[in-house]
């Protein structure tokens, strides 16, 4: 076996794997426009404007994947069960939010090996997001 040395082979991140930025730009603005037309969701968003929210959300996604880390310079911590408290995320959120994200998940096509990692996190991260019984 030729050796390798340390250092030279660059791993490439998550992010970078499945199309960078474009990616979860993409992602995120899809499943924004099933927000959009959800009649549960859309009125938990605060602002009525969704454009911000996509950008927090995109930036997160990016930054959690492995992207440039342009969500924490302009918002912290995540602290993402904290920044979902003052909004009630029950079993029927929950499932409307994954709906529209599987949505927006089929339409990018990526490969199958990537579609599940990303899948298997985001049905995660969406459980633990619930904090309202019913
Ligand atoms: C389970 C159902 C969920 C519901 C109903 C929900 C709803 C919301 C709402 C209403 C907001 C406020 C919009 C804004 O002003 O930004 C928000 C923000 C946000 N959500 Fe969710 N969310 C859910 C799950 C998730 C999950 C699973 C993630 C991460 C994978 C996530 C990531 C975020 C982020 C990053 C923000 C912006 C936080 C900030 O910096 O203020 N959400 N969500």
């Amino acid at each position: 076996m030729t050796e390798i040395p340390r250092g030279t082979v660059q791993e490439q991140t998550f992010y970078e794997q499945v199309g960078g930025e474009e990616t979860f730009r993409r992602l995120v603005h899809r499943f924004y426009q099933g927000v959009a037309g959800d009649p549960l969701l859309r009125p938990m968003y605060p602002e009525e404007d969704l454009g911000p929210a996509e950008d927090r959300f995109a930036t997160f996604l990016m930054q959690y994947w492995g992207g440039p880390r342009i969500y924490s310079e302009a918002r912290g911590h995540p602290r993402l069960r904290m920044r979902h408290a003052p909004f009630a995320v029950d079993r029927a959120a929950h499932d409307a939010w994954l709906k529209h994200m599987r949505d927006a998940v089929d339409e990018l096509e990526l490969a199958p090996e990537h579609e599940r990692q990303l899948w298997d996190y985001l049905v995660y991260a969406a459980a633990s997001m619930v904090n309202t019984a019913g």
